[in-house]
């Protein structure tokens, strides 16, 4: 199916696709250069005028100690840091936005949008860098509480498109090279795969307003079938 042109969505038509997802939470993913954090802001704007009650959250950061270890994970200073270590960092980011952020948001009824979670630990330390993913699984178990997304999005896209998107000035973690960037994407695309109805793929290679209209469709559709349950 061929999303209709985002001109050709009228606002509150958005704004009726984005009220049947009123207190859930949503993850965007993606590899890096994807335009994950673009549709993210796009989708902050939309949720503004639409209405609904939200709290957007980024992955690493969102809290005081979150941000802090975001600078440690992000620092190309820190070359040596152990995969296990860089692991734990991510997952300790984690801990604090979903004791401080993430459950009092849903617990008051909001829907909370974050910008990755579980899903980006287990593709970039588990399919990209090597972590068994039962061991990155059984760590996000302690750090989330078990609170799991009631969407993915994956903003998919492959490895050499998404290097030309990137700033030339990399982080630690985008100068890890092309072949670990092309794991990243078949771990997402793996995950995908074994959890379909959690999971909405969207092309992210297309312009801005193709992959809006995309996420708008995949948000309508996912909504219908979890209410057919
Ligand atoms: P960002 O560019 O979307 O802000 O993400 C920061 C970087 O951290 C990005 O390269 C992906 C990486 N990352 C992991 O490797 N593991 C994780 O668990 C998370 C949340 C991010």
């Amino acid at each position: 199916m061929t999303p209709p042109a985002p001109s050709s969505i009228p606002v509150d038509r958005i704004a009726q696709i984005l009220a049947r997802w009123a207190g859930r939470f949503i993850v965007f993913e993606g590899p890096d250069g994807s335009g994950k954090s673009t549709q993210f802001r796009r989708m902050c704007e939309a949720l503004d005028a639409s209405g609904v009650a939200y709290d957007s959250v980024r992955e690493p950061g969102g809290t005081t100690t979150g941000e802090a270890i975001r600078a440690v994970l992000l620092d190309r200073a820190n070359t040596g840091m152990s995969l296990r270590c860089e692991m734990l960092l991510y997952m300790a980011s984690r801990a604090e936005l979903v004791e401080h952020r993430i459950v009092p948001a849903l617990n008051k009824g909001r829907l909370v949008l974050a910008d990755r979670f579980v899903s980006s630990t287990l593709a970039y330390q588990g399919s990209a860098g090597g972590l068994p993913g039962a061991d990155i699984s059984a760590v996000a178990r302690v750090a989330t509480r078990g609170i799991m997304p009631d969407l993915i999005v994956l903003f998919d896209i492959d490895s050499d498109a998404a290097a030309k998107r990137l700033n030339p000035l990399l982080d630690r973690m985008e100068a890890k090279g092309a072949a670990f960037h092309r794991r990243v994407r078949d771990g997402y695309l793996q995950q995908a795969a074994q959890d379909p109805r959690r999971f909405a793929v969207l092309d992210a290679s297309k312009d801005q307003d193709h992959v809006w209209s995309q996420l708008l469709a995949a948000l309508d559709q996912y909504a219908r079938e979890r209410d057919e349950d």
